[in-house]
């Protein structure tokens, strides 16, 4: 990394750092790994050296510190119980800006919660927050948002009359994909989310808010296309879902656009049913 670092000017070395996916800068002061890593493995060596058996009178050793983050499943508790004491929109929103039990809140700039209408018919959920979501605050305000906006508008909606939200409220560093134990902190949220606007139909884009919601296992190649229910965790009514292709993708692969195309003439039919 220094060899790099000394090999390229300034420009080149942003370039570098933007290819690789490191787009956000997480500290204040640089961090030699290196140095901690040469520590570490003195550490190591040191505990693994043979010692001279205890004396009688030797204390026993103090007990190792607690560990100071939670595990993901202590952390997934909390979320359950935070989110199940939002009774509206705005509950949830609070409860979500003060939970500190998901890691990629610390390197996100705006908790993206969800914008559009709370009484929606339909309601859009997708992957998690890109760079223009998490630096404006809003879900879907990039580049792929425009698509989602073109499709929505298709079957006769908008942004203030759908609701849209991600399974993921915060921005994953780089837009890597978030990690299972990252999405499982989420779901209480985001089903909490769903029972509160309780919409006719969930319009699931990407597999990871399929497979997030309906609890499937198939791609989103097979998924797509077809009706399936959303098993609300409140025991509510149960709630009709079209899995479809992530806007993001459809911008890669345009031919697949047809599909999502039958998909969302799906969705109308059912609306005006
Ligand atoms: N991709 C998503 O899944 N959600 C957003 O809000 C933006 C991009």
């Amino acid at each position: 990394m220094t060899v790099f670092a000394e090999a390229l000017d300034d420009i080149a070395l942003l370039r570098w750092y933007d290819g690789v996916g490191a787009d956000e800068c997480v500290g204040e002061t640089p961090v030699d790994r290196f140095a901690a890593d040469a520590a570490r493995q003195a550490r190591r060596a040191e505990q693994a050296r043979p010692r001279a058996a205890p004396s009688p009178t030797a204390r026993a050793a103090p007990s190792p510190p607690a560990p100071t983050a939670a595990p993901p499943s202590a952390a997934t508790e909390g979320a359950a119980a935070a989110a199940a004491r939002a009774h509206s929109l705005d509950q949830l929103r609070q409860v979500l800006e003060g939970f500190d039990g998901c890691p990629l809140k610390v390197t996100a700039t705006n908790t993206v919660f969800g914008e559009g209408a709370a009484d929606a018919a339909l309601m859009v959920v997708g992957e998690a927050p890109g760079a223009d979501e998490d630096r404006q605050g809003r879900p879907f305000c990039g580049v792929s948002g425009r698509l989602l906006d073109d499709m929505l508008a298709s079957i006769g909606f908008d942004r203030s009359t759908a609701y849209i939200t991600n399974v993921v409220p915060w921005r994953p560093p780089g837009n890597r994909k978030p990690t299972p134990a990252e999405v499982a902190v989420c779901v209480p949220f985001i089903e909490r989310h769903v029972a509160l606007i309780a919409p006719k139909v969930l319009l699931l884009v990407g597999g990871l808010a399929a497979s997030t919601l309906l609890g499937a296992t198939e791609g989103i190649t097979r998924l797509r296309g077809q009706w399936r229910a959303h098993q609300p965790a409140g025991g509510q009514h149960e709630i009709a879902a079209m899995p479809t292709f992530h806007p993001a993708y459809l911008l890669r692969t345009p031919e697949a656009k047809r599909l999502a195309w039958r998909d969302l003439l799906a969705i109308k039919a059912r609306l005006e049913a």
